[in-house]
């Protein structure tokens, strides 16, 4: 792969509590995840990007880092990362993981000194009042109060006290961080909540400071040559979002307006067009994300009457047509795949995976749903651990009860099902992924005009892609069929479907 190879790769996403478990405790852990690197390979995607893995008490999911120099004992051990980084390079896959510098946790060395030692708050945001009316993010005060009376800030959940940026000694820590690990090997991170790090007395988003943190996180994954950072940036302002990506800051950011963009022609056409627009000046490659560890299944999303995702209303258990929302979802993953720059793909979608929306209450671990009081059901929905074979769950997750439960409507979605069906999701991710390999990704593309409901564009390499929108068929373009994501009519493209042909 090239000196760019970020700039058109695939990159799955490996939530590893859900993923697969190699030691039979129900959670998974790289042990699973170094057993099914074939499967990855033989996907073919060239990067995973796995969410936090450091030790952590879990009150997010491990967005609550206790210690960014360790791994998570339930999911293994730092010599094993080191064998799974190495593992990972042999299959020519590259390794993203993800750091969280706006906060720690409560049982991080830091807060602990800082609980024990109040004169040792500075890397915190401390004071004797809340210092405003900040709401978390997850529902409830921004602010916890400690037993001698002080109060401190976390943006997210109590467990995650956010850390104070205005202080030199955070900036230290992160660079020596992100050196720990581009010395283990690892090829970029994922930047877990990029824009909030600065705080002021009028807010924390966005503000200016916080480039110049990036500036230098660039010149250390410089010195390492072929590392990426990529952002987690979810800011409206096309002209805010750009400036994360110049060309001294962040190499990529993630495209939440291609996520959270309803299944309507129009819509898909103006993001697509912004995303160019907003990129194509500053030279960065633009990213296109259909899904994530927080954000509804596709599957689920695209069978509802409303296509949008909000992270606020999330339309948890309104009506969703199973079929349409899985044909919609095949369509979209060949469009995503075939834009220019790299695109993501989050662990279960390859296998059409909805999103569970019955889990018992009391097995719901997301702290949206408990600091929400119960209206926000949160993300456990599309954590669910992966269904790899057989009848019955586990689904050849591993041998011990799995952590969330898995629906029994999965038996025919196993992995292991799927392998050898040509007309199956995984088969079609699989080939779609081959065919991008050698003539997609990094580059550009050309709109064609088949009219309003229909989403047309050609690539450099000949090949073009067209998904209809439209409520009916529509005549297809002449030229030889490489892939579809649903059965074609003579001459012609149905309603929801995508194709790749060539026209020459
Ligand atoms: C990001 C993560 C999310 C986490 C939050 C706080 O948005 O993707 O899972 O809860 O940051 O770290």
């Amino acid at each position: 792969m090239s000196q760019t190879w970020w700039r058109g790769a695939a990159i799955y996403q490996v939530y590893l509590r859900s993923f697969a478990d190699g030691n039979g405790d129900g959670v998974g852990d790289l042990a699973g995840l170094r057993a099914r690197l074939p499967y990855l390979k033989d996907l073919g995607i060239d990067a995973i990007w796995l969410n936090p893995w450091y030790p952590s008490p879990m009150a997010d999911g491990g967005y609550d880092v206790a210690d960014y120099r360790d791994i998570e004992p339930d999911f293994g051990t730092l010599a094993e990362a080191e064998r799974f980084i190495a593992e990972a390079h042999d299959l020519d896959i590259k390794v993203i993981i993800d750091v969280v510098p706006n906060h720690s946790s409560t049982e991080s060395a830091w807060f602990r000194e800082a609980l024990a030692n109040p004169a040792a708050r500075d890397r915190f945001w401390f004071s004797d009042e809340p210092a405003n009316d900040w709401q978390s993010i997850f529902g409830g005060s921004a602010w916890t109060q400690v037993p001698d009376g002080q109060w401190y800030l976390h943006l997210f959940a109590p467990e995650q006290p956010d850390f104070n940026w205005a202080n030199p000694e955070v900036h230290r820590e992160f660079e020596d961080v992100l050196r720990f690990w581009f010395e283990r090997g690892v090829d970029g991170f994922r930047i877990d909540s990029a824009a909030l790090l600065y705080k002021s007395d009028t807010g924390y988003e966005d503000l200016d400071e916080v480039h110049d943190v990036y500036r230098r996180w660039r010149e250390v994954a410089d010195e390492y040559g072929e590392r990426v950072l990529i952002g987690e940036v979810w800011l409206p302002d096309q002209e805010r979002f750009a400036r994360y990506l110049r060309p001294d800051e962040l190499h990529t950011a993630f495209n939440f307006d291609f996520l959270s963009c309803p299944w309507d022609p129009a819509a898909l056409r103006r993001v697509i067009d912004l995303t160019l627009a907003t990129h194509t000046p500053i030279g960065a490659p633009p990213t296109w994300v259909l899904s994530n560890h927080d954000v509804t299944r596709p599957v689920t999303r695209y069978g509802r009457a409303d296509t949008t995702f909000e992270h606020g209303g999330r339309l948890h258990g309104t009506p969703s047509d199973p079929e349409l929302g899985y044909r919609r979802a095949r369509a979209a993953a060949l469009l995503s795949m075939a834009l220019p720059g790299s695109v993501y793909v989050y662990q279960g979608d390859e296998l059409g995976l909805p999103e569970v929306e019955n889990l018992p209450d009391e097995l719901r671990q997301d702290p949206m749903f408990a600091r929400s009081g119960g209206a926000n059901p949160g993300r456990d929905g599309c954590r669910v651990p992966l269904p790899w074979s057989g009848d019955e769950p586990p689904y050849g997750f591993g041998t011990g009860t799995p952590w969330l439960p898995q629906p029994e409507s999965w038996r025919g979605l196993t992995a292991q099902a799927q392998r050898t069906d040509p007309g199956s999701m995984l088969t079609l991710y699989r080939t779609a992924l081959a065919i991008r390999r050698d003539r997609l990704g990094d580059g550009t593309m050309t709109w064609l005009p088949l009219g309003e409901n229909v989403l047309a564009f050609t690539r450099e390499s000949g090949l073009t892609c067209v998904t209809n929108l439209g409520p009916g068929p529509v005549p297809r373009p002449a030229g030889e069929v490489v892939l579809a994501s649903g059965p074609l009519e003579d001459g012609a493209l149905p309603s929801d479907t995508t194709v790749w042909l060539t026209t020459s």
